[in-house]
C-alpha cells in the first residue's frame, strides 16, 4: 500500500475528483485524507448513508441494471457495494451505472466469498492448513486473488480465522483448527496472497478477516449459537489470528453472527471499538455478516432502528443485505440516538478503502475483460491447484505400507465420491465450475494409463436419509442415486470389488455435510457408507479408505479395521489428480492435522493444548478413582493435533537446548537431528511446543510455539533449530497483561503432539 504506485494513484485520484493540480502532501496517508475530506463535502446525508449500504446482487439483470431496484439505488446514491455478484462484464455493467449516473460518480465495491481459490479451487481451509506450509497457503490465496481480480472483484471476504474446538461445527471446513499460533500464521500468509504489497494493483484485493469474533467456539458446536467465554481464554486462545490479520493489514474485518458475554458481536462496542480499534489500532473498515444487524433483533436487543443505532454506535461501517443502517439511521440521527459524526466516520472508512483499492483512480480497474479470459482457471493454475492439494492430505494409518499402491493388476475404486464431480471443491466454492474438477476415478484412470486397470462402481449414496439428502444438496450437490436401491449399488459393488486386487474406498461427508449451517450432532460416516465399508473389508481384500470430509469424523471403527486411510478433506477443482499422486506415490504425503480427532464425540471438545486440572490422570492410564478422566473412553485422540504419517519414517534424535538456565535478554537454541529412515524421500513438519510449568494463573499442558516442514532424502538426516526468545513465553494473565513470568519450563519437539521429546530449562527475569 506504501508503495510509489500509492502515491501516484493518489494523485490521479485526487485530479479524478477534485479537477485540480495535485497538492504536495506529506503522505499518502494525509493525501487520502484530503481526497476523501473534500469529496465528503460534497456529498448529502442519504448519500454518506448510502455508503453503508452492501445490498447482494440478487435482481440484478445485466444490461438492464438501472431497471431493477438496486440499479435504481444505485443512480439514487444507495449503494456502497455489491455482494457475490460473478462475472467481469456484470460488474463493469453495474459499476457504469455507479460512476456515469449516480450525482457523485462514487465506484462501487465489488466483494465475493473467495474462500479457497476462485474458479481454480484449492483445498478447503482446513485442509490447507494441514499443510502446514505458509508458502503455498499465501501461492493459492495470491492465485485466488489473481482470478478474481480478473473477473471484476476486488475484496474477500476471507480469510476465516475462528478457532474451533468443536468438530460438531460444520463451519470448522473453514477454519484453520484449533491452535491459535498455527492459525496466526496462516491468517497472515492468506492476507499476505489476498493483498500483496500494493492494493492498487490491479491483481490484489482487499481481505476481510472473518468472523470477527468467536464464532467457532459456539456452544454445542450448533451454528449461530451463543459464545460465552473468559476474557483470559479469548485473548491466549481465540483472538490470536485475528489480531495477526489486522496486524499482516488485512482491509476490512467482518464482525460475526453470535453473541460474546451476552452482547451480539455486530453491537459490541467493546469488541468492534475498544479491542478492534483502540486496543489493536485497526483502521479498516467493519462489515456485518449477512444480515447480522437485522439478526440482532432475534438476539433480543431491539427493532430495527435501535439495532441498526447500536451496530454503529457499536462501530460496524456497513451493513450487509439488511439496510438497516439505510432505512433507519436518519431517524436515529433525528432522535438524537446516533451522531452525523459517527455516520462520518463510517462513511468515510469505506471510501478510504475504495481509494486503497485505486477506484478513484479508475473504477473499471478490476474489470479487464482480456484478464478474464486469460488469467482465469489457467493450466499453470490448475498445476499449482494440483501441487498444492497432494500436500494437504494426511495419512492417518498406512498398515504394513499398503500405500502407495503399485500400478499393477486389478484395482477397485468403490464408493459414492469415487466419481463425484460436484462434491470434489468442497463447501464455499462460489465461483467454481463443477464440470471443470477431477473426479477421483478420472485421476487414477490418468495416472495408471495402461499400466492397471480401474474398476469403478458406486457402492452407495453419500446417504440414504432423503431428508438428509434434500437438506445437504442445497446446491444441486445430491447425494442419492436415482436410479439404484442402496442394496443393489452394494451388491454391484461387492461383485466388483471381489474380483479386484485391492480395494481403495472413496467415501466420506458430502461437500455440504460441512460449511455454513451444515453443523452435525453424529460425526461418523454415514450409515450407508459404513455398511458398505464393512462389506468390502469381509471381501478379504486390503482396504485403503479415501476419507472426503470437512471436519474431524469419529473413526475409531475405521482405525480398528481398515488397514490404510488417507484424509482429503476436499481438495478443490484438482482433487482426482492430486489423490492419485499420493495414492501412487507421485507424492509423498505429508499433511498433519490442524485439529484433534476424537475417539468418540464425547470427548469433544478435545484438544491439545488443555489444561492440567489438579488432578491429572497419569499418562498411559485410563482411568484412575477421583482422577479427570471418563469410565467408557481414555483421555486420549484417536489421532493428535500435529499428526500425519508418511511412506517414510522420521527418527528424532536427542533433543538439544544451547542453555538450560537463561536470564533476561537470551536466546535459547533447541536443535534436533531428524533422520529420514526409510527409502523414499520426505517432508516431516517439525514441531515446538512449549510448557510453562508454574505460572500466577494456570497453563495448558503445551503449546505450539513454532514448526519447520523440512524435506529429507530417503537416508538423509538434517539438523532441525529453533531460535526461543522470551516474546514465546509471554500470555495474558488475569489482569489481562501480557508479558512472560519467569520459571521453570519445558521444551519439546516432535512430528505430532504426543509424541515429542522435552527438555526443561528455566528462564528468569
Ligand atoms: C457467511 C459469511 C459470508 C457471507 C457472505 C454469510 O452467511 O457467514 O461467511 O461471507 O454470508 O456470503
Amino acid at each position: 500500500m506504501k508503495s510509489k504506485l500509492f502515491f501516484l494513484s493518489a494523485f490521479i485520484a485526487l485530479n479524478f475528483i477534485l479537477g485540480c493540480s495535485p497538492k504536495k502532501a506529506a503522505s499518502p496517508e494525509q493525501e487520502m485524507k484530503i481526497f476523501v475530506d473534500e469529496l465528503m463535502q460534497k456529498m448529502t446525508l442519504d448519500e454518506k448513508i448510502g455508503q453503508l449500504n452492501l445490498p447482494g446482487s440478487g435482481d440484478i439483470v445485466t444490461g438492464q441494471t438501472t431497471s431493477s431496484d438496486i440499479g435504481k439505488k444505485i443512480k439514487e446514491g444507495k449503494v456502497g457495494g455489491l455482494l457475490n455478484i460473478k462475472s467481469v462484464e456484470k460488474i463493469m455493467d453495474v459499476q457504469k451505472v455507479a460512476v456515469e449516473e449516480s450525482r457523485l460518480k462514487i465506484p462501487l465495491i465489488f466483494g465475493m466469498d473467495v474462500v479457497h481459490g476462485y474458479q481454480t479451487t484449492f483445498p478447503i481451509p482446513l485442509g490447507l492448513a494441514a499443510s502446514w506450509d505458509m508458502n503455498l497457503i499465501e501461492k493459492s490465496a495470491r492465485i485466488a486473488a489473481q482470478e478474481a481480480s480478473a473477473d471484476g472483484i476486488c475484496w474477500t471476504y476471507s480469510p476465516m480465522v475462528d478457532i474451533s474446538r468443536d468438530p460438531r461445527w460444520g463451519r470448522i471446513a473453514e477454519s484453520a483448527g484449533e491452535d491459535a499460533y498455527l492459525g496466526s500464521q496462516i491468517a497472515k500468509a492468506f492476507v499476505a496472497g489476498y493483498q500483496g504489497d500494493d492494493l492498487t494493483k490491479n491483481n490484489t484485493i482487499m481481505s476481510c478477516v472473518k468472523h470477527f469474533a468467536l464464532y467457532g467456539a459456539a456452544e454445542a458446536g450448533r451454528d449461530y449459537n451463543t459464545t460465552d467465554m473468559s476474557f483470559q481464554r479469548m485473548y491466549n486462545e481465540y483472538l490470536p489470528p485475528y489480531k495477526a490479520a489486522v496486524d499482516a493489514g488485512a482491509g476490512s474485518v467482518m464482525s460475526s453472527f453470535n453473541d460474546i458475554n451476552g452482547i451480539p458481536a455486530t453491537g459490541n462496542r467493546w469488541l468492534l471499538t475498544e479491542l478492534l480499534r483502540d486496543e489493536w489500532g485497526f483502521d479498516g473498515f467493519v462489515v456485518t455478516d449477512f444480515t447480522g444487524i437485522n439478526e440482532m433483533i432475534e438476539h433480543g436487543m431491539g427493532d430495527l432502528q435501535a439495532v441498526s443505532a447500536l451496530a454503529l454506535n457499536a462501530g460496524v461501517d456497513m451493513d450487509m443485505v439488511g439496510e438497516g443502517l439505510l432505512t433507519t439511521l436518519k431517524k436515529s440521527l433525528d432522535e438524537g440516538k446516533i451522531t452525523e459524526a459517527t455516520i462520518d466516520q463510517a462513511c468515510r472508512r469505506i471510501l478510504e478503502a475504495k481509494y486503497k483499492l485505486g477506484l478513484f483512480d479508475d473504477p473499471y480497474r478490476y474489470c479487464d475483460v482480456n484478464r478474464s479470459k486469460s488469467e482465469i482457471f489457467t493450466p499453470e493454475n490448475n498445476f499449482a491447484a494440483r501441487e498444492i492439494a497432494a500436500q494437504t492430505f494426511v495419512l492417518l494409518k498406512n498398515e504394513q505400507q499398503l500405500l502407495p499402491l503399485k500400478k499393477k493388476g486389478k484395482i477397485a475404486l468403490v464408493g459414492p465420491l469415487a466419481d463425484n464431480r460436484e462434491n470434489m471443491a468442497g463447501t464455499w466454492s462460489v465461483a467454481v465450475n463443477h464440470d471443470q474438477s477431477i473426479t477421483v476415478l478420472e485421476g487414477f484412470k490418468a495416472a495408471v494409463g495402461d499400466k492397471a486397470e480401474i474398476v469403478y462402481a458406486k457402492g452407495s449414496n453419500i446417504v440414504d436419509d432423503p431428508k438428509l439428502d434434500y437438506w445437504v444438496s442445497s446446491w444441486g450437490k445430491t447425494t442419492i442415486d436415482s436410479v439404484k436401491s442402496p442394496t443393489q449399488l452394494r451388491e454391484e459393488a461387492i461383485a466388483v470389488a471381489s474380483k479386484c486386487d485391492v480395494i481403495v474406498a472413496v467415501m466420506g461427508e458430502a461437500a455440504e455435510m460441512s460449511g455454513e449451517s451444515s453443523s452435525r450432532s453424529d460425526i461418523s460416516l454415514p450409515g450407508s457408507q459404513k455398511q458398505l465399508l464393512e462389506a468390502l473389508l469381509k471381501t478379504g481384500k486390503p482396504v485403503v479408505l479415501v476419507l472426503f470430509t470437512g471436519r474431524p469424523l469419529v473413526l475409531s471403527w475405521e482405525e480398528k479395521n481398515v488397514p490404510a486411510i488417507l484424509n482429503v478433506w476436499f481438495g478443490g477443482t484438482q482433487s482426482g489428480n492430486a489423490i492419485a499422486d499420493v495414492v501412487f506415490g507421485a507424492v509423498n504425503p505429508s499433511g498433519k492435522l490442524p485439529v484433534t480427532f476424537p475417539q468418540n464425540l464425547g470427548q469433544v471438545p478435545i484438544f491439545y493444548n488443555h489444561k492440567n486440572t489438579g488432578r491429572p490422570l497419569e499418562v498411559g492410564k485410563w482411568f484412575e478413582k477421583y482422577r479427570s478422566n471418563y469410565l467408557d473412553v481414555t483421555n486420549d485422540p484417536l489421532y493428535p493435533f500435529g499428526f500425519g504419517l508418511s511412506y517414510t519414517q522420521f527418527s528424532y534424535g536427542e533433543l538439544r537446548l544451547s542453555n538450560n538456565n537463561l536470564i533476561g535478554n537470551q536466546n535459547l537454541t533447541a536443535s534436533i537431528e531428524i533422520k529420514n529412515i526409510g527409502s523414499v524421500d520426505g517432508s516431516e513438519v517439525v514441531q515446538l511446543y512449549i510448557r510453562d510449568l508454574v505460572g500466577t494463573m494456570t497453563r495448558p499442558v503445551k503449546e505450539l510455539k513454532g514448526f519447520q516442514k523440512v524435506f529429507l532424502k530417503a537416508g538423509e538426516t538434517k539438523v532441525v533449530s529453533f531460535a526461543i526468545t522470551p516474546e514465546d513465553l509471554k500470555f495474558y494473565n488475569y489482569k489481562l497483561n501480557y508479558d512472560w513470568e519467569p520459571g521453570d519450563f519445558v521444551l519439546m519437539v516432535g512430528g505430532n503432539s504426543r509424541d515429542v521429546k522435552a527438555a526443561p530449562f528455566s528462564w528468569l527475569k
